[in-house]
C-alpha cells in the first residue's frame, strides 16, 4: 500500500513536470523576471497562455453577465482607500499564521507544515527534519504600500487581495444607473494580490493573481436558497470548459474553517496532480459586508424594496473563482500522452492537449500541404482570411504536415485544415475547393467544402 502511494505520488509530480514544461516550451506560462532568476509566486502568460487565459475570463463574463438579466458589470481600481479594509475586516482578520524555522531561516506556513520542504533537506518537512520551529504568529497577506511622495501611516494603501470590496462600495452607483431589481448580481474580473507565505505548486498559489466574482444581491431570507443555486450554476460552467463533474469535489466548509464574513460556504474543489485543491468558493457573505461599509463611511447602503414597503441591508452570496486556477485545471484535465503511428508506421509518444474547442487558444489551423508551391500557399492564405474574423487561427507552413499537425496537437488546437492538390482542382473538379480537416483527439480527416468550413468551424466551438 505504502508503495503504491509512493508511485502515484512519483506518477503525480512527473505528470506536473511534463506539464510545467510544456506550458514553457509551447508558450503559455513563463516564469516571471525568468532572466534575473525569477521571482517567487509571480507568472507571465506567453501567446497561447494569454488567449487560453482570454477564452476562459470571456466564457465566464457572457454566462455570468451577457446572458443574464439580472448581473451586470464593473472594473473597479486596485488601489483603494485603506478604509474599505480597515471596514472590511482585512487589516485585523486577513492573515495566516507562519512559523520561522531556528536553523534554515525559512517561513512556512504554520497549517501547512507536513507538506512544506525544510530548507537544508528537501526530502523532509519542517516536522521531521529535527529543527526547531517558533511559536505561529499572524502575518497579514494584504501587500502594503504607500500613495503619494509620503511614507508614514497617513499614505498607507494595500494591493487589494480581493476584487469584490469595490462592488460593495460602488453598490449604490450600480444598483442606481442598472435599475435593478433585488436579487441582483455585480461581476468583475481583476487582478488580486495576496503576500503567501509559500507560494507553491506552479501557479496554483501566486502572490499576484486573477479573480472572476460575483457579488449576488438578494433579500435577507433568501441567502441560503440563492447560495444552493450558485453551487449548481457555477458546477454546470466547469463542466462547460471541459472540467468533468466527476473531478470537482464539492466541500461544505465547516464552521470553524470559514472566512470571517461567510455564514456558510461550498469550496469547489479540482483533483489537481498535486492533490484535491479549492477552485473557487461560493460563500454566503450575509450582510457583514455592506453593513461594515455603511457603518463606516455613514453613507446608507440600503435597499427599498417597493412591494414589501421596506428597506433592508441585502444579503449577498458571492460565486469567488480564480482565474489561473481554473486555467491551470484545465490544463491539467487536457494533458494527455498516447502512443500513435508515425508517417512510417513506427510508434511515437503523441502529447496532446484536448482542451474543450470552447477555450482553446487557437481554434483551427490552417496549412497548405507544400510551402513552395504558390497556389497552395495562396488559396490557404485565403482560407485563413475567411476564417480570421471569426475565430483565432494559426497559420503555418513549416515543415512537414504530420509535424505541423503535432505541434497544433501540443497547444490543443481542436481542427487542422490542409489545402492540397485536390482543392485546387488538380485531380479532378469533384474535389476542387474543398479541404481536408483533421481532428485533433480521433485524428481523423475528412474533405469538407471551403463554403461549409466556417458554419462547421462555429457550430462545434460555441
Ligand atoms: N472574495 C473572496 C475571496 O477572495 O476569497
Amino acid at each position: 500500500m505504502a508503495n503504491e502511494t509512493k508511485s502515484s505520488h512519483a506518477a503525480a509530480n512527473a505528470k506536473m513536470e511534463k506539464i510545467v514544461s510544456l506550458c514553457k516550451r509551447r508558450g503559455f506560462i513563463f516564469q516571471s523576471s525568468e532572466i534575473y532568476g525569477g521571482l517567487n509566486g509571480a507568472w507571465d502568460y506567453g501567446p497561447v497562455g494569454v488567449e487560453l487565459k482570454r477564452n476562459i475570463k470571456d466564457y465566464w463574463w457572457r454566462r455570468i453577465v451577457q446572458l443574464r438579466d439580472d448581473v451586470v458589470g464593473m472594473d473597479g481600481s486596485i488601489l483603494m482607500n485603506r478604509a474599505v479594509w480597515k471596514a472590511s475586516g482585512h487589516e485585523v482578520t486577513f492573515h495566516d499564521p507562519m512559523v520561522d524555522c531556528k536553523v534554515c531561516k525559512r517561513r512556512f506556513r504554520a497549517d501547512q507544515l507536513e507538506t512544506c520542504e525544510c530548507g537544508k533537506d528537501p526530502k523532509k518537512t519542517p516536522l521531521t527534519c529535527g529543527s526547531e520551529l517558533t511559536a505561529p504568529r499572524n502575518f497579514n497577506l494584504m501587500f502594503k504600500t504607500y500613495v503619494g511622495p509620503t511614507e508614514d501611516d497617513t499614505s498607507v494603501a494595500y494591493l487589494r487581495p480581493e476584487t469584490a470590496q469595490a462592488m460593495f462600495v460602488q453598490f449604490k452607483n450600480v444598483l442606481e444607473v442598472a435599475r435593478k431589481k433585488l436579487p441582483f448580481g455585480i461581476a468583475q474580473i481583476g487582478k488580486a494580490f495576496r503576500n503567501e507565505i509559500n507560494p507553491r505548486n506552479f501557479t496554483f498559489r501566486s502572490r499576484e493573481f486573477e479573480q472572476m466574482e460575483l457579488e449576488f444581491f438578494v433579500p435577507p431570507d433568501q441567502g441560503l436558497k440563492w447560495l444552493e443555486y450558485w453551487k449548481d450554476e457555477r458546477l454546470r460552467w466547469y463542466e462547460e470548459i471541459g472540467i468533468p463533474r466527476s473531478k470537482i469535489h464539492v466541500l461544505d466548509v465547516p464552521a470553524d474553517k470559514r472566512a470571517h464574513y461567510s455564514k456558510g460556504t461550498y469550496d469547489l474543489e479540482y483533483e489537481f496532480p498535486f492533490g484535491v485543491q479549492e477552485l473557487e468558493g461560493v460563500a454566503y457573505r450575509t450582510d457583514f459586508d455592506l453593513k461594515q461599509h455603511q457603518e463606516a463611511s455613514g453613507k446608507p447602503l440600503e435597499y427599498f424594496d417597493e412591494e414589501t414597503r421596506t428597506k433592508f441591508i441585502p444579503h449577498v452570496v458571492e460565486p469567488s473563482a480564480g482565474v489561473d486556477r481554473t486555467l491551470l485545471a484545465v490544463l491539467c484535465e487536457a494533458f494527455a500522452e498516447e502512443e500513435v503511428k508515425d508517417d512510417n508506421g513506427k510508434t511515437e509518444v503523441r502529447t496532446v492537449l484536448r482542451f474543450h474547442p470552447r477555450v482553446a487558444p487557437i481554434k483551427c489551423g490552417v496549412f497548405p500541404l507544400l510551402k513552395n508551391k504558390p497556389e497552395l500557399v495562396a488559396k490557404a492564405r485565403e482560407v485563413r482570411d475567411l476564417l480570421r474574423p471569426l475565430m483565432n487561427v494559426f497559420y503555418d507552413e513549416a515543415g512537414a504536415i504530420g509535424r505541423r499537425y503535432r505541434r497544433q496537437d501540443e497547444v490543443g488546437t481542436p481542427y487542422g485544415v490542409t489545402i492540397d492538390f485536390d482543392t485546387l482542382g488538380e485531380k479532378g473538379p469533384e474535389l476542387k475547393d474543398t479541404v481536408t480537416l483533421r481532428e485533433r483527439d480521433s485524428m481523423k480527416q475528412e474533405r469538407i467544402p471551403i463554403k461549409d468550413l466556417h458554419g462547421w468551424l462555429l457550430q462545434r466551438i460555441n
